[in-house]
């Protein structure tokens, strides 16, 4: 029987074996010190000569990154050391010596780390990334098991387009097409009416050929749907989820979540009532024609554009201090410091270019955002600078919602859908309404959807016998991740990712 890394806490000066991966190996002539992995966690080992003897000692200097090895000795706390413990090695047995691994310290393009993806999984932030969306599901688990949700598993080949025909995979079902779900919600309607309250937590699939960082082509989404339900129990339940979710990661992932510099406090800013927002004074906002709290959507924009620039002439003026400082002759180190820290001047004054390129068409874009469409990306980035925790946007306009959600009473031009938009630019999380529980409105939608009624026969059941007011939503769980561990692009936040252009690994 071998330790995890994970228990090292309960042996301390007690001897152990781990078996584990070298993540990382330096060398001098009597020390060799390993940083371990073993899926766990990360630690310190170190192989001493006059320890573990001539022999050993020589095959611990042939181990190179990735090689497989199983590490005996003892664990001592070192507060300095990752995860808080070294381990004194005593002797070691090689599995496997490892080719040279092609993900080194170094820098690397991400598409060449998307095409390693099943390499780079191993890598510390990437481990960080997986253990937290472990935590994720654990809790949405949790939250609604607690509440009595009866989980549900929707089928994958459906005959019926949810989230309108647009990004629909068709695939061919024994003669007859049939579309990977784009979502579970339909059959979510159905099991609701048996269950009362349900959920599904499952693969759903949308062919969007857009390569932005917010969409995938695969990605799970949990889906629960609540017979006798409005939209503002729903909104309720929405915000008791996301909270609930949040704090039981962060309770279960703060070292992780630190791994990857995620600023804790800034996440737990959603410990205050979530600001609901109708579309139309959502876009006043946006526009800059309303504030909320003395904060003006436009004018932190311009603020940000105007510190951007200021960061760039700042940072130019450092790299030119520095690259003066080690022209003469200076000592290795002192060098090797400035050309550290020059090169990362130089990545964030890209960033902020980037900024300098980008904002100016946000501004233009959100000034003259027109009523009845739906907002781009970089609205919602603007519409949630205002705000420091999550806000949701209700009542949208009928022709940009799906076919399915409930006409505003006396204004059929809304509907009673609402979107969550995640702070700190990353948008929509959750996408949900009430359901239109009228049979012939529902009819009437479908029709002006132009979508095929008898596809849709046995959904209209549901408005036949026993129709009530129900309601759910949609949280595409790769988004919350996302958010959580305030990462740029979706294709970190699920171990294989499909999207556009990405079929492989
Ligand atoms: O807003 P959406 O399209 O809503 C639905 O599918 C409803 N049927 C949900 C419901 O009411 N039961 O998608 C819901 C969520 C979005 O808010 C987003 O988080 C995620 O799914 N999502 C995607 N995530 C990754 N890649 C994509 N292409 C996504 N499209 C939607
Ligand atoms: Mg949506």
């Amino acid at each position: 029987m071998h330790q995890y890394i994970r228990q090292f806490a309960e042996y301390v000066d007690k001897t152990v074996t781990a078996k584990g991966w070298v993540a990382n190996m330096r060398d001098s002539k009597t020390n060799i010190f390993i940083v371990l992995r073993d899926g766990t966690g990360f630690a310190q080992a170190v192989v001493s000569l006059d320890v573990v003897g001539e022999e050993q000692f020589e095959i611990a200097k042939r181990l190179t990154q990735e090689s497989a090895v199983a590490l005996k000795g003892k664990v001592v706390a070192d507060e300095r050391q990752i995860g808080g413990y070294e381990l004194q090695v005593e002797s070691l047995e090689v599995y496997h010596v490892s080719e040279e691994y092609p993900i080194s310290n170094k820098e690397h393009g991400v598409r060449f780390l998307a095409d390693k993806r099943h390499l780079w999984l191993r890598s510390k932030r990437q481990w960080a990334i997986m253990q937290v969306r472990n935590a994720i599901i654990i809790a949405i688990h949790d939250f609604f098991q607690s509440k009595g949700f009866i989980q549900m598993d929707s089928p994958i080949f459906t005959g019926n387009a949810v989230e309108g025909t647009t990004t629909l995979f068709g695939t061919d079902f024994f003669g007859e097409t049939a579309y990977l779900a784009q979502s579970g919600q339909l059959y979510g309607e159905a099991m609701a009416m048996a269950h009362g309250a349900i959920y599904t937590f499952g693969p759903t699939f949308r062919a969007e050929k857009s390569d932005t960082p917010r969409h995938l082509a695969e990605f799970w989404m949990i889906e629960p749907e609540m017979a006798f339900y409005d939209l503002d129990m729903n909104m309720d339940l929405i915000e008791e989820f996301v909270k609930s979710v949040v704090r039981q990661v962060v309770d279960r992932c703060r070292p992780q979540l630190e791994m990857l510099d995620r600023d804790v406090d800034k996440l737990m800013k959603i410990d205050q009532e979530f600001v609901r927002l109708s579309y139309d004074d959502a876009i006043a906002i946006l526009k800059g024609e309303k504030e909320i709290n003395g904060r003006n959507a436009i004018t932190i924009q311009e603020e940000d554009l105007a510190s951007a620039k200021k960061a760039i002439e700042e940072k130019t003026a450092e790299i030119a201090e520095r690259e003066a400082a080690i022209k003469g002759g200076v000592k290795k180190g002192v060098r090797k410091f400035n050309e550290t820290r020059i090169l990362q001047l130089r990545k964030e004054i890209a960033n902020h270019e980037e900024q300098l390129r980008n904002i100016p068409k946000w501004i233009e874009s959100a000034r003259n955002f027109v009523h009845g469409e739906d907002f781009g990306n970089s609205d919602e980035t603007v519409l949630t600078k205002v705000f420091d925790a999550p806000v949701f946007v209700y009542n949208w306009p009928a022709p940009i919602k799906a076919f399915y959600m409930k006409e505003v009473e006396g204004d059929p031009n809304y509907v009673k859908g609402v979107d969550l938009l995640a702070p700190d630019g990353h948008g929509e999380i959750v996408g949900g309404s009430e359901r239109e529980n009228s049979l012939a409105i529902l009819e009437r939608k479908i029709k002006e959807h132009d979508l095929p009624m008898e596809a849709f026969e046995w959904y209209l059941d549901l408005r036949r016998f026993g129709s009530v007011p129900h309601a759910g939503f949609g949280l595409g769980l790769e988004r919350l991740v996302r958010w959580i561990c305030d990462i740029h692009h979706l294709r970190e936040t699920i171990p294989f990712p499909r999207r556009y252009g990405r079929l492989f690994p």
